[in-house]
């Protein structure tokens, strides 16, 4: 294979954007205006599909007198009102892979079955657009996938044969598209499980874009011998790695969630430990447990820091987790229902990977430095509004009586100029409410790694800011004081 001649085409939604799913609870929210049932069934098989295929399927499912043109505006009226201007979310990795591929001098077609317009819009407003050479759009070809004409007709465009070419699709339908263009098609799955019929048809099955990209890397003959490619190659398995661990973790941290939904709260489960009101339960224990049991199965060499243990204020190198089994304990010993799993691995002293789970409300926060933060997979970003328009939350650092007024009179003094406060009694759920842009301030005059090592990360990759509250860095190996904001709310 001539490596110059390789090209790699993308499709859009589900492999770009996280658009898949938010088309779905469009079309859902007009279906349950309308009293149409079982529309997220007859929405899944429309992914992949052009207008007229997905009109065929709704009137196929609703019946010749389906009203499919008023149905369409109205769920794409919601889309567009929720998610114009950019706020369509992105799946991780993918400004790193084009910008890898572009260093590669590798050139890129998009092959969509959404409209020119639509197509044109969603990637000029995330900034995408110019990494592309060619688009090839729904209307523009007449056959749908699981026809191969989009993607023939985007080799066309880039002067590559199909058998140079690498397609990344997550439908069904565009991986059958690729397969019967006999192109390279690789499959990274969205909403939708590969099966065996995907198997079949595709090359490789990634679970990720940067799994894609080292795939595509691993096939181009003599990559390693040019320095330029050998970084991008290293620096692209690194990012795989960290969205390898990323997943087991929220195995791990999911599987404990568990214990805490069935956890018996009818006798002598708690325990003081020293400062005001400073409780440990029997379940804190048992979460510890298992996390660090488990925790070290996926990285055997790390070390673990979990708040019911042994602590010192040694810096190592490294891999070291800071986990607190149950942040919030209060709360649970309450049943209040606002507690959570705190898991923050640190590499060499600096934040990695942040895991942050309310397991009532089944929210598991993410995020990985430099490639970004989520919640349940989908991307998150902090609020822009000012400290006026914004919700300030802060902790009352409980087991620290000395800091009561202090925390009380700084409370007062942002209540007067937000529009109100709050005090949640998670200092972990805290964060991330800022990293979702459901509050703009967050302060605690004093908290210890395990309350942030996760939720500073994610406020962080969620484009928000973490100091401490004088404005100095925030330090992992010892407690300190945190003010997170928006970026903007001061
Ligand atoms: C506490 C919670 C609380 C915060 C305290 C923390 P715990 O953690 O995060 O919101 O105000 O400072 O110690 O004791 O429930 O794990
Ligand atoms: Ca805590
Ligand atoms: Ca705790």
């Amino acid at each position: 294979m001539n490596k110059n001649s390789i090209a790699v085409i993308f499709d859009m939604d589900g492999v770009i954007f996280d658009s898949e799913r938010t088309y779905i609870e469009c079309m859902v929210e007009v279906a349950d205006k309308y009293g149409l049932e079982n529309m997220e069934e007859v929405a899944y098989k429309c992914i992949g599909l052009n207008e007229n295929a997905t009109k065929q399927i709704l009137i196929d499912a609703y019946g010749k007198d389906f009203d499919y043109k008023k149905y369409r505006l109205e769920s794409s009226a919601i889309f567009h009102e929720k998610y114009d201007g950019g706020r369509l979310p992105v799946k991780p990795g993918v400004k790193d892979v084009f910008e890898s591929l572009k260093k590669l001098n590798i050139p890129l077609a998009l092959a969509s079955s959404t409209k020119k317009e639509s197509v044109v819009k969603e990637l000029s407003d995330a900034g995408f657009i110019d990494y592309f050479d060619y688009l090839v759009c729904g209307d523009m070809v007449e056959k749908s996938k699981p026809e191969p004409d989009i993607f023939l007709k985007a080799c066309e465009l880039l002067g590559s044969a199909p058998d140079n070419t690498f397609i990344i699709e997550d439908s069904y339908n565009g991986i059958r598209a690729a397969h019967a263009a006999k192109a390279h098609p690789v499959m990274v799955p969205d909403i939708i499980r590969a099966d065996q019929e995907m198997e079949m048809c595709s090359e490789f099955i990634a679970s990720n874009l940067y799994e894609a990209l080292s795939y595509i890397c691993s096939r181009l003959d003599d990559i390693k011998n040019r320095p330029d490619d050998q970084e991008v190659v290293v620096k692209n398995e690194e990012k795989v790695n960290a969205l390898q661990i990323l997943s087991k973790i929220e195995k791990v941290v999911a599987e404990s969630g568990k214990i805490i939904l069935k956890a018996d709260r009818s006798n002598n489960v708690i325990t003081s430990k020293e400062g005001h009101a400073n409780f440990v339960t029997k379940y804190d224990k048992k979460v510890q447990e298992v996390l660090e049991n488990k925790l070290l199965d996926i990285l055997p060499k790390a070390r673990f820091v979990g708040e019911e243990g042994e602590h010192n204020e040694e810096k190592g190198s490294g891999f070291e987790f800071i986990v607190d089994p149950i942040d919030g304990t209060t709360n649970f010993i309450k049943d209040y229902h606002v507690s959570a799993i705190s898991v923050g691995l640190v590499k060499d002293g600096k934040p990695y990977i942040g895991v942050v789970y309310n397991p009532y409300l089944k929210e598991m926060f993410t995020a990985i430095t430099g490639i970004g933060a989520w919640c349940n997979g989908r991307n998150i970003h902090v609020s822009d509004n000012e400290l006026e328009n914004g919700i300030v939350l802060f902790g009352t650092s409980p087991y620290y009586e000395e800091l009561n007024k202090k925390s009380f009179d700084t409370a007062f003094s942002y209540f007067k100029r937000s529009l109100d406060i709050r005090r949640s009694g998670s200092a972990a759920l805290d964060l991330c409410s800022i990293a979702a842009g459901r509050a703009e301030l967050y302060f605690e005059l004093i908290l210890q790694p395990w309350d942030y090592a996760a939720g500073a990360l994610i406020v962080t990759e969620a484009g928000g800011k973490v100091t401490t509250f004088e404005g100095g860095e925030v330090t992992y190996n010892k407690p300190c004081s945190i003010l997170a904001t928006n970026s903007i709310a001061e």
